[in-house]
């Protein structure tokens, strides 16, 4: 089926995976990508796909409500994937007030637009909205978050995502807008900005710098690759039932510290370097404020309602995402250096 849909943050680490996906596997869709290109958006990561006829990219900011509106009425999207956010906890203890604009302000102009060009006939029409387990708060040592687990966000990153998945949740059930939202854990994988955790963590010890764990490194996340991420997110956009929620995650918890250790093993072997080398750089520094101790998903609904799993092990997922980095390691560079504007203006405006 002749679709087009439009795909927020679609330069951005799980964007950029989403739209390839979708380029490659719907050649009857027309992918339309919405990115600001922030300091987190890269069209490198969309290199390989960038002239495929049935993709467009569109630089515009969601909190830009007129250039939004105008977008939506130029191309008539049948559905939006919407990923754009500012998406760094640490960012957003610096900075609340940029999350609250584009992870609030910023869906909100999605959704009206959405609602002002699909009126009322919301046949085959779909906006689905990419959150975290984040807005679920914090566990402790035991339990997990299921998709009934009330929502106790409790950084400004994660209070903004809560918001954004309520109004989202709102206009399904005021305004009848046909929506379906996802809550995944956390990410790793090629093409991740090096502020999160694993890709600072390779950068660092590639180049022998020290290895920052906040606290006594025993906060726990569950990790899922983003390839498997966007597989799910494949499968909920068009398999996902109206207004409904889906739990996303690898089933694989670690420790930071124990996290790190292996990525330290793996990074030994393939640096060659004397087992230990890397480890001896992990550095205990400062804790995060409000640090959440424990992330885990129950993702049984996307499995037994959407024959969802994750395809790869993390032993597995770790070694290849440690080879892209070494293997690509002029787009770190180019990222740690800003060097990717450039890109862009050769690209887009000479
Ligand atoms: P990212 O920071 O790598 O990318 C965000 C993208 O959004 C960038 O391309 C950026 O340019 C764009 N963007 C930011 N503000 C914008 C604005 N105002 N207008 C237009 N574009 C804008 O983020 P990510 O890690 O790929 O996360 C994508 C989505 O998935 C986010 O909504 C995030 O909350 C969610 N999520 C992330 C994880 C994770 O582990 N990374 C886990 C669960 C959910
Ligand atoms: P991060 O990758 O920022 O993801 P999130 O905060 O969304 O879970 O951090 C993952 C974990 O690693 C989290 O417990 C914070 C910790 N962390 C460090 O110990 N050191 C670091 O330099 C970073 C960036 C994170």
């Amino acid at each position: 089926m002749k679709r087009t849909i439009f795909i927020t943050g679609g330069a951005g680490f799980i964007g950029s995976h989403v739209v390839r996906l979708f380029v490659n596997k719907y050649p009857d869709y027309h992918i339309v990508n919405i990115d600001e290109l922030t300091y987190a958006g890269n069209l490198e990561n969309l290199k390989d796909i960038e002239k495929t006829p049935n993709y467009t990219f569109e630089k515009a900011n969601i909190i830009d409500t007129k250039e939004i509106q105008r977008l939506f009425e130029k191309y008539m999207p049948d559905g939006v994937i919407h990923l754009a956010a500012e998406s760094h906890v640490d960012r957003s203890i610096t900075n609340p007030t940029e999350f609250i604009h584009t992870n609030i302000v910023g869906t909100v102009n999605l959704l009206n637009a959405a609602r002002s060009i699909w009126k009322d006939n919301f046949e085959n029409k779909r906006f689905y909205h990419i959150s975290t387990d984040e807005v679920y708060g914090s566990l402790d040592e035991e339990g997990f978050f299921t998709e009934e687990t009330p929502y106790d966000p409790r950084s400004p990153y994660s209070a903004s995502k809560a918001s954004s998945d309520l109004l989202v949740r709102a206009y399904n059930h005021t305004f009848g807008l046909p929506v379906v939202i996802s809550n995944c854990s956390n990410n790793y994988g090629p093409n991740q900005f090096p502020e999160k955790l694993i890709p600072l963590a390779i950068n660092n010890i590639k180049n022998m710098k020290p290895i920052p764990i906040y606290g006594k490194g025993e906060n726990v996340r569950d990790w899922l690759y983003v390839v498997d991420h966007a597989n799910a997110i494949d499968l909920i956009f068009h398999k996902g039932r109206n207004g409904e929620t889906y739990n996303i995650g690898g089933n694989n918890e670690w420790q930071n510290i124990k996290l790190i250790k292996k990525l330290c093993e793996v990074m030994d072997e393939k640096l060659n370097r004397e087992p230990g080398t890397s480890a001896s750089l992990i550095t205990y520094v400062k804790d995060r404020a409000g640090h959440d101790l424990r992330y885990a998903i129950d993702s049984s609904k996307l499995m037994n309602e959407l024959g969802w799993q994750p395809s790869l092990q993390f032993e597995e997922g770790i070694v290849k995402t440690v080879d892209w980095y070494l293997t690509n390691s002029e787009w770190l560079n180019n990222i740690v250096s800003g060097e990717y504007q450039k890109y862009y203006t050769e690209m887009y405006e000479k």
